[in-house]
């Protein structure tokens, strides 16, 4: 039985673990041949892996030629590496104290490393090409978070919509995923209390199914869209600045 994405290639980055692992998986069951871009290989050998780090022009120019010359084209991208795990210490840091040099890492790997990824991907891209970036609630409302995640996030929004208005000449399509809190085995436990309208977490195949359906047909007229998948977390915060006292 033929599949949805059979015959395509995706690059997921940042793929290795979390949410992108999860995004890996559903494009595969969906029948895509993945690779992964992540500086973070494991332990594990694993072919689809490829070391990249997405801020290294020059690394993700090759790690996109490798993949062409491997399968002979690039249907999809998924930006979803950043800088997460390692900086979790710092959410909630106020503002005042947030050091310029954690400023510029999230920046540049959150915000920088997609427009790098979406630029070399979409130069050899045939026309049907999707592109899909992994933003957060964190970019759409102000919910007291870190700034320079936050910050980074609201650029890779507009970075969505202003790709997606260019890159639509060529046949491509640009959307984003916003997601909410989503249960890790390294953030959080299930049981923690969380501020969704249901008060449950989100899981990473709730992400993955997210980004699934923008690369599917299905969404072929859903362009240069941010499609939150946060358990309606955005809702309760829109017309909100900072922690509620
Ligand atoms: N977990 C959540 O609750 C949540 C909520 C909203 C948005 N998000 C977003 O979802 C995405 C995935 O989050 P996650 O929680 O699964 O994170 P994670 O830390 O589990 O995974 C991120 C991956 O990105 C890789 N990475 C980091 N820097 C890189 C670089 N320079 N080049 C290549 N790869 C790099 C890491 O090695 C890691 O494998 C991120 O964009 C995150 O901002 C997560």
């Amino acid at each position: 039985m033929s599949k949805e994405l059979d015959r395509q290639v995706a690059v997921v980055t940042g793929g290795a673990q979390g949410i992108g692992l999860a995004i890996r998986t559903a494009l595969e069951e969906a029948g895509a041949r993945v690779a992964v871009f992540d500086v973070d290989t494991g332990p594990a050998p694993d072919d689809a892996l490829l070391k990249v780090d997405v801020t290294d022009e020059a690394q993700v120019r090759s790690g996109v030629a490798e993949v062409i010359d491997r399968y002979g084209r690039l249907d999809v991208l998924v930006n979803n590496a950043a800088i997460t795990a390692r900086l979790a210490h710092l959410f909630g840091q106020p503002a005042l104290d947030v050091s310029v040099e954690d400023w510029r890492q999230v920046l540049d790997v959150n915000l920088t490393g997609a427009f790098v990824c979406a630029q070399a991907a979409a130069r050899r891209m045939e026309s049907g090409g999707r592109i899909v970036n992994v933003a957060s609630v964190q970019g759409l409302v102000a919910t007291g978070g870190a700034i320079h995640y936050s910050v980074s996030k609201a650029g890779l929004i507009m970075l969505t919509r202003s790709l997606a208005g260019e890159l639509a000449q060529r046949g491509i399509r640009v959307n984003a995923v916003a997601p909410g809190p989503i249960a890790l085995a390294r953030t959080a436990p299930n049981t923690a209390p969380v501020d969704t309208l249901s008060g449950e977490w989100g899981q990473p195949e709730d992400v993955a199914a997210a980004v699934t359906f923008l690369v599917s047909r299905a969404a072929v007229f859903v362009n240069g869209h941010v499609l939150s998948v946060d358990g309606g977390v955005s809702v309760r915060y829109r017309n909100q600045v900072g922690r509620e006292s």
